[in-house]
């Protein structure tokens, strides 16, 4: 009991007492509870140490020369607001307990007391400030685990292009992310951000395809008061926030071309003039810019700006479909199971094999997005530790069996197009001549069709 008791004490105890042979005591006290202990006779001193050093908690006497132990609470929450603070005192009063509780004293603790209660609040005050770090940490680590960014991957060629990035973010230098929806563009820009000198600055995302010309062209630029009817105040733009920081332009292409002329402007000049002021603002921006469409193509038909093209695309990263780096399948499903599985505080640790087939075979349209969906989706509906085929969603399940046969080999080319034009016949209720225009041939080559499938069971009729 002792032991356990002398194991948890930990932290920095600061004793004020004017009375020499009280401050001795309390000491000697409390560095057998096991405390790292400072002690001083005047309030001055104990403010000039608290300044100095974090200590977790102050005891402190009310009654002293000079700065008193009042004077001192508040001048200790005020220099040190994490330090709780302990009253002591001869003289007790109401009044004065209301005040020290109301200044942000810890406790109040009437003279002469007993050891015993000294110890026990003492350790409740400690245990305050050892749970508000706690909190404050687990909070950190939260926000820095939110703000970080995690790239999964074993394929070479993303690998080369992550080498790329981590090597270039460092510079100022502008960056066009393109690849298709769902590669990890936006991850992409985000881990450039991370990986420069700015990522103490701030990182902003605007799309510039969910806003009008007019809206995008306030957000990104902002406006002074009065510039519109409406402009009651002015608003910075989304440039100017961004200075200092990265700004990462979402889907480029949908910029309408006179707010292309305006943006090339800001990355020439270096500096943003808001709508309706006369004199421009400096923006030290970086800028990441992203695509799904194929901008060189938007280039030569002339809907994208090629001088803004080129100020924008001095690096390029080019994400790969997932379909051209399957390898990474297993890896990203891993990951997003664990990200899953925390979230929804299930235990679910992997993926049946044959789940993990029907996803190999699968066409991933959306890239690493439709895979993350699927495998939240089964994290979610799964009753065990697996994802199983029944929890992949139905079209999945689906796609692939039209060009199977019963036991699941895969058709020759013979015998889809049997089973098509049975289908297409079946379709237009067996009506031959109906059959050959839909499918568009003759009915001569559809009866031959006809009869060499059913050889043996011809029930082709010759055509008229
Ligand atoms: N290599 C990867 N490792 C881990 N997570 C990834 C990876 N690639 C993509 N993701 C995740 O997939 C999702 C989609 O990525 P992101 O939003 O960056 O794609 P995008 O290319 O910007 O898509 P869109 O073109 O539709 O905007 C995000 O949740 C992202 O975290
Ligand atoms: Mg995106």
């Amino acid at each position: 009991m002792e032991l356990r008791d002398k194991m948890q004490k930990h932290g920095k105890v600061l004793i004020v007492d004017d009375e020499e042979v009280a401050l001795k005591n309390l000491k000697h006290v409390m560095s057998k509870e096991g405390y790292e202990v400072a002690g001083t006779q005047s309030g001055e001193e104990a403010l000039a140490l608290i300044k100095d050093q974090p200590f977790d908690v102050v005891l402190t006497d009310l009654q002293m020369e000079k700065m008193d132990g009042m004077q001192l609470l508040k001048a200790c929450r005020a220099a040190s607001p994490d330090t709780e603070v302990i009253m002591i005192t001869g003289y007790a009063t109401a009044e004065t307990a209301v005040e020290a509780m109301k200044e942000g004293a810890f406790y109040y603790i009437a003279k002469p007391f007993r050891l015993e209660e000294v110890r026990k609040i003492t350790g409740e005050a400690m245990e305050k400030v050892r749970l508000r770090r706690e909190n404050r940490q687990l909070r950190e680590q939260v926000e820095r685990y939110q703000g970080k960014v995690q790239i999964i991957t074993q394929d070479a060629g993303m690998r080369r292009l992550l080498d790329l990035a981590k090597q270039i973010a460092p510079t100022d230098c502008n960056v066009l992310v393109t690849g298709e929806s769902g590669t990890g563009k936006e991850l992409f820009a985000r881990y450039l951000h991370n990986q420069s000198n700015r990522v103490n600055g701030p990182y902003i995302a605007v799309n510039c395809g969910a806003f009008s010309m007019e809206l995008l062209s306030n957000e990104l630029f902002g406006h002074e008061k009065g510039a519109f009817t409406g402009a009651t105040t002015s608003k910075t733009g989304l440039m100017e926030a961004a200075s200092g920081g990265t700004l990462f332009l979402d889907e480029i292409t949908e910029m309408p071309t006179e707010m292309q002329v305006k943006l090339l402007r800001v990355i020439q000049e270096k500096e943003v003039l808001r709508l309706g002021a006369t004199k421009p603002v400096k923006v030290d921006v970086r800028i990441v810019a992203a695509t799904n469409r194929d901008i060189t193509e938007e280039v030569k038909r002339g809907s994208f700006r090629q001088d803004l093209y080129f100020r924008l695309n001095v690096v390029n990263l080019h994400i790969p479909a997932l379909s051209q780096r399957m390898d990474d399948l297993p890896l990203l499903i891993n990951h997003f199971l664990q990200k899953y599985a925390a979230q929804m505080k299930k235990n679910v640790t992997e993926i049946s094999p044959e789940a993990l087939a029907k996803l190999m075979n699968h066409e991933f349209t959306g890239n690493v997005r439709e895979l993350e969906n699927i495998v939240e989706r089964g994290t979610a509906i799964t009753n065990s530790h697996a994802i199983e085929l029944a929890h992949l969603p139905d079209n999945l399940l689906e796609s692939g069996t039209r060009f199977r046969k019963k036991d699941g080999a895969i058709m020759t080319l013979e015998e889809q197009e049997k089973e098509y034009i049975r289908w297409v016949l079946n379709e237009v209720g067996g009506n031959q001549t109906v059959a050959a225009q839909v499918l568009d041939i003759n009915r001569v080559s559809l009866w031959r069709k006809l009869k060499t499938y059913n050889a043996g069971e011809n029930q082709a009729e010759p055509p008229a």
